[in-house]
């Protein structure tokens, strides 16, 4: 078995063996097959997608690069929830605490913000010394003592995702079906989950923009996670403007502190008790789906959620002094308003270019190694449907560099559509998805 003859079969559209991505996946991990041949098998792959079994196999070989964690000494449904990122998506991280006072082990392995799309890790380093790098042992141990764990990845979980997710960010193979798939299911089934509830974004800021191709995406991620012995849904859902008022880590954090003590944005709270609902369902503690979205409710209405949130972050080593009292955090040296220059309905407000304004003002990288400025981002004072008056504030901006105010300003002008008519309502949750959507 050669590289040349793989990719020349995936280049003329063949269906590849098992064995055939073992070699390529494997031969790349441990770097016997060359990077320039492994981004043409790559765009082969983009180009001519993978079917079923294919994708299958390549998420195994992923998955099977590195550790595959064994929680089964912990009692109880693991559940964790995956969103395939968004602008504003701080949902993780009130859906933890949520679901684990609800009594379901939640082991969480994150990742960081990706292009215009935040990252947990990222957010939740913003809170002084919370620490997301522990390894597997005391990954285990956290969730055996507190019910949940918020880490990283480990150099030891999926190795081979890693070095191909590099590789694809270089080669414009990013957004290919096959290659989201294994990227993230390989994680996910690696970390010990019994059960996985999936966020798949469609609309301006989310990575598979397309309705239809966002579903595919959806059905396949489900298809790999039940062939891999876990209990997997999805739901469909709307990306088009952010998520809650906050983009950006640190002001996100602050956001999910009013969301656990129950003054959370309406559209934040619908999606975060769905899909935590969804997940204290899957975990059996509750016999439907609007049961659990009742006990969410519930968690956060008791105070046990923000009670649990503390507990987290405690163990966790993060400072629980700036979370009962955000306002002592360090603040962005410069704060500028986005002023409405006419008066009328808010239509739109594009979450991709709100989410690429924020990695501008600092809160997201462009280069891989750019450091993150955890107060730098954007706070929405409006959201679509919303009447706003000639000079009235639509946004603020948070940032420590002076140079790329003005043009943020600009781009995020651009972003924000003022109507004289109201737009019709618009979905939050598209659609729920499970095996038996896959006929
Ligand atoms: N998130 C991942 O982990 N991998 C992808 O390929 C896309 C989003």
């Amino acid at each position: 078995m050669t590289a040349y003859e793989i990719i020349t079969a995936k280049r003329d559209g063949k269906e590849l063996t098992k064995d055939q991505i073992e070699f390529m996946v494997n031969g790349f991990t441990d770097e016997s097959i060359p990077a320039y041949q492994v981004s043409s098998w790559l765009m082969a792959i983009f180009l001519n997608g993978m079917n079923h079994e294919e994708m299958h196999f390549y998420t195994q070989a992923m998955l099977h690069s590195g550790e595959v964690v064994d929680l089964s000494e912990i009692a109880g449904v693991k559940v964790d929830k995956h969103s395939t990122g968004g602008v504003g998506d701080k949902v993780s991280i009130i859906l933890a605490p949520i679901a684990a006072a609800a009594g379901v082990p939640v082991p969480m392995i994150s990742g960081r913000g990706l292009g215009h799309t935040g990252g947990t890790l990222d957010k939740l380093e913003s809170i002084p010394g919370f620490r997301i790098d522990y390894d597997i042992a005391e990954y285990k141990e956290i969730i055996k003592e507190m019910g949940v764990c918020l880490i990283g990845q480990t150099s030891t979980i999926a190795p081979a995702d890693k070095k191909l997710y590099a590789l694809r960010d270089v080669t414009a193979t990013v957004q290919s079906i096959p290659l989201i798939c294994g990227s993230i299911m390989s994680k996910k089934l690696a970390e010990g989950i019994d059960a996985l509830v999936l966020d798949v974004k469609t609309g301006h800021g989310a990575f598979m923009q397309d309705y239809n191709k966002a579903i595919d995406l959806a059905k396949n991620l489900i298809n790999i996670g039940e062939k891999g012995g876990k209990k997997t849904v999805a739901f469909l859902t709307n990306m088009d403007e952010p998520l809650g008022f906050a983009v950006g880590n640190w002001l996100e954090i602050k956001e999910c502190i009013d969301c656990l003590k129950g003054k959370g944005p309406a559209d934040l709270m619908e999606l975060t008790h769905q899909l935590c609902g969804a997940m204290i369902w899957l975990g059996e503690e509750t016999k439907t789906l609007e049961e659990g979205i009742e006990v969410s409710k519930r968690m956060v209405q008791s105070g046990k959620a923000w009670k649990k949130f503390l507990e987290i972050v405690e163990r966790q080593e993060g400072s629980t002094d700036v979370l009962h009292h955000p306002e002592t955090y360090p603040k962005a040296k410069y704060t500028k308003p986005l002023i409405a220059q006419s008066a009328g309905c808010i239509k739109e407000i594009n979450s991709l270019e709100v989410g690429l304004s924020a990695v501008s003002l600092g809160a997201g990288r462009i280069q891989w190694d750019d450091k993150i400025d955890p107060k730098a981002g954007i706070v929405l004072h409006k959201k679509v449907g919303d009447e706003v008056l000639e000079g009235e504030e639509l946004m603020t901006i948070f940032t420590d560099k002076p140079g790329e105010i003005d043009s943020v300003l600009e781009r995020l002008e651009k972003a924000v559509q003022i109507s004289n008519e109201r737009p019709g309502p618009k979905k939050l949750i598209y659609k729920f998805l499970d095996k038996s959507s896959l006929s």
